[in-house]
């Protein structure tokens, strides 16, 4: 029994050797592929996208109401004069930052748009009365594996004999079937020519064709070529590993969601323990094991007792995003609940209904409404809208509101921000994160950051209890004093964040209301 360790051991060393080896001589390594900056295909030039025609007699009046509504190289932030709720705010957050800033802004935008296009943006314009038939989109392979490249044909006149040829730049064609009567050229490279005297035979070949990803890249796309005498096409084929399903296993909707399975509450915490307690007695009142995350940035922190409770404490003043992010990141279960750390459950706060909402809809996130202590409830949907302004940034505007209902759920809207009272999906909210540098007062700032990575929904009957309120000045504990000062600093923090407004959203101003 004891030699058995032993040869299992040998053996994994003798394999790892071999493999070590086989490496060493891999025999047809591909070439290096540069990967600075320039991918491959940025080199090409969009096949199939010639200069416009022109037809100098034929006139035509623009449409200024049209072209008012199509993207621009300029924008600008002016107030709404007449704004449905509150007050229009206007702030340029570029007004601090010289030309040189612009410029290092637009250095990096270059550089960060070069590393994440894809060929599969690129415009393909398809020529005209083409006997060449191909797919236009839909064929995918994993890196360095190989697919059926469905849908090819030629539907040509008859004549004596027939050609077409396919060429790659990122991977090589071949076929997976020999036809007879049937030519081939340059089968398992990226130039590969079919021909045959008899249309059908051709045709059936072309049925086989396959395409290989010989250069390894995560995901990309080549743009295939099919020629013709006299005509050419081009497709693309998306070269990927899909992204991961990350699944849980967890939902069961039949007799009721298991909140405690489905959803972990988390919260950030500073100073305010007696709040904080209130919160976790009222969790308990109606979901006894749901877990608790509360990361804590108190200079003095305080235990918390109970089961279910996971408290992180965090060095003194990292702030309210950096606790955000903690919380968020020690999430094992599929939703998170955001809460503040003064809200307190009532029989109103059904987490039920917004995994209803979650598991039902294509929604990543969904907000529910706060009701403050004068009994006015808000649930604070934005609508985030960004329009394009060239090199100067873009220009944002929110408004209160939303953009559509809900089918089939009709208390909630689709929207783009939401209150600090959300249900989401702890994977996509990773992938947005709360940038850490936002230390104060922010909320916009994680919707904006979330504008196309996360759809956004927000339900107006699922209340929580806003257990603040405004104190006078002078009934303020020292605690309350000392809360404030760090909550709402007079110091610069305002104008850290227009500069990762600037930089990191690529904004020239904002206006809201
Ligand atoms: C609900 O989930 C919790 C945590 O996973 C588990 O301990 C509990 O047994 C589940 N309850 C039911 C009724 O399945």
């Amino acid at each position: 029994m004891r030699g058995a360790p032993r040869s299992c051991a040998v053996a994994v060393g003798v394999a790892s050797a071999l493999a070590l080896l086989l490496h060493l001589w891999a025999p047809s390594a591909p070439p290096p592929v540069d990967l600075t900056g320039h991918a491959p295909f940025v080199l090409a030039p969009p096949p199939g996208a010639g200069p416009a025609r022109a037809y100098p007699h034929v006139t035509f009046r623009l449409r200024r109401d049209v072209i008012g509504l199509l993207p621009g190289n300029s924008c600008s932030c002016s107030a709404d004069p007449e704004p449905l709720f509150g007050q229009s705010r206007v702030s340029d957050v570029s007004s601090s930052l010289g030309a040189n800033e612009r410029l290092r802004r637009e250095r990096e935008y270059r550089e960060y748009r070069l590393r994440v296009q894809s060929p599969a943006d690129r415009l393909l314009i398809a020529p005209a009365n083409s006997p060449l038939e191909y797919p236009v989109q839909g064929v995918e392979v994993r890196p360095l594996q190989t697919v059926l490249v469905p849908g090819l044909s030629l539907q040509a006149a008859p004549r004596e004999s027939y050609e077409v040829s396919l060429s790659a730049s990122m991977g090589t064609l071949t076929v997976a079937a020999a036809v007879d009567g049937v030519t081939l050229r340059g089968e398992g490279q990226s130039q590969f020519s079919i021909s045959s005297p008899s249309l059908d035979h051709l045709n059936r070949q072309l049925q086989f064709v396959t395409y290989t990803s010989t250069v390894y890249h995560p995901s990309t796309a080549d743009i295939v070529q099919f020629r013709t005498q006299g005509h050419e096409a081009s497709f693309t084929i998306r070269i990927r590993h899909p992204p991961a399903p990350r699944l849980y296993g967890d939902s069961d909707g039949d007799g009721g969601y298991n909140i405690s399975a489905l959803v972990t509450v988390a919260t950030k915490t500073f100073l305010r323990y007696e709040k904080l307690r209130a919160l976790i007695s009222s969790i308990r009142r109606f979901y006894p094991t749901v877990t608790v995350v509360v990361a804590d940035d108190s200079p003095r922190p305080e235990p918390l007792h109970g089961a279910h409770i996971e408290h992180y404490l965090m060095p003194f003043g990292k702030g309210w995003f950096a606790g955000r992010n903690l919380a968020v990141s020690q999430v094992t279960t599929k939703y998170v609940l955001w809460v503040d750390d003064d809200f307190i459950f009532t029989p109103r706060t059904r987490l039920e209904k917004l995994v209803d909402v979650l598991e039902k809809t294509s929604l990543d996130l969904v907000g529910g409404a706060v009701r403050e202590l004068s009994g006015f409830t808000t649930s604070y949907r934005q609508r985030l809208r960004l329009l394009s302004g060239g090199s100067s940034g873009d220009c944002l505007r929110s408004q209160p509101g939303f953009h559509h209902r809900l089918l089939g759920f009709p208390s909630c809207v689709v929207t783009d921000g939401v209150v600090n009272f959300f249900m989401a999906r702890t994977d996509k909210v990773r992938e947005v994160g709360f940038d850490p540098r936002l230390r104060r007062v922010a909320h916009l700032e994680f919707f904006l950051d979330a504008l196309g990575l996360l759809h956004v929904g927000s339900c107006e009957d699922v209340v929580v209890d806003h257990a603040s309120k405004l104190s006078l000045p002078w009934r303020r504990s020292e605690r309350e004093r000392l809360y404030l000062h760090y909550r709402y600093p007079r110091d610069n923090s305002r104008g850290l964040r227009y500069r990762i407004l600037y930089y990191k959203n690529r904004l020239q101003c904002m206006a809201g209301n």
